[in-house]
């Protein structure tokens, strides 16, 4: 059967690695969450002090990106690849909203985005590869056979978003949280290199009232309609 490459992009918390990681595994495919890789440069940043008290040095982050080595490796109990950085599992460290209040900015430096598509098109050369992020289906895959484009309102992106930190056991204000998914839409909807766009050819989804069983069956159907159109 032909392998097609399914990006997936849209604002933050609207579900894409969810229903991603279940696309990938009911296909077989491999599953690339690419924001993981601009959580990972953010989360290097803060270690070697880079990232300070709000203030970001990008010409040192800039002169120091040959030292950011980045890999994933599959882990069976969870079922989908977890992020390294340097040979050090980072999963965790990188989903906090420190990292989410810095993530965007840096995800604004060419430099960065340059390495990070570079390893990303590399990934997904084989084809099937389901990729997530702001940009895969305009810069990183413009060909891909699929791309789909989620959205859901801020609140409830923020809520949703709330309630996962919680259960991990941050301490989180609802109200820090919604204020970091808006000025994390502002920013990669307004940066000059890849801003966050829905491809001309993306099929959108607003996923408000889905459920994850119903976004999960709504993308499956339209990647069986994909693979089944290439044959
Ligand atoms: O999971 P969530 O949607 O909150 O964010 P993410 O996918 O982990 O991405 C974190 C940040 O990385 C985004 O807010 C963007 O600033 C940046 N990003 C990007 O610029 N391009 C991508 N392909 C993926 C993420
Ligand atoms: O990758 P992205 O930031 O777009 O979102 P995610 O990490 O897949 O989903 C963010 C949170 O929203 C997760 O806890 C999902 O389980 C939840 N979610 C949901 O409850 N219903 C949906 N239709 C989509 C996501």
């Amino acid at each position: 059967m032909s392998k097609i490459t399914i990006a997936i992009d849209g604002f933050s918390s609207t579900g894409k690695s969810t229903v991603a990681k279940q696309i990938a595994k009911y296909l077989g495919y491999v599953y690339v969450d690419s924001g993981a890789m601009y959580r990972a440069v953010t989360f290097f940043a803060m270690q070697k002090g880079l990232i300070d008290n709000n203030h970001f040095n990008v010409e040192a982050l800039i002169s120091r990106l040959n030292e950011v080595e980045i890999s994933f490796k599959f882990n069976e109990a969870l079922g989908f690849a977890e992020v390294y950085l340097n040979g050090e599992n980072i999963e965790k460290q990188i989903r906090t909203l420190e990292v989410s209040s810095f993530v965007s900015q840096v995800a604004t430096v060419s430099e960065v985005r340059k390495q990070l598509v570079r390893q990303q098109q590399k990934m997904g050369q084989d084809k099937g590869v389901v990729m997530d992020g702001r940009d895969i289906g305009t810069v990183v895959f413009p060909d891909a056979e699929l791309k789909i484009f989620m959205t859901a309102s801020a609140e409830r992106r923020a809520k949703r978003r709330f309630n996962e930190l919680l259960e991990r056991g941050d301490a989180v204000i609802y109200d820090d949280v919604l204020k970091n998914v808006q000025e994390r839409d502002h920013i990669d909807s307004n940066r000059k290199d890849s801003p966050l766009l829905k491809a001309e050819d993306a099929i959108e989804i607003d996923n408000s009232n889905l459920s994850l069983q119903e976004q999960f069956e709504k993308v499956l159907q339209l990647a069986k309609i994909t693979i089944e159109g290439l044959k």
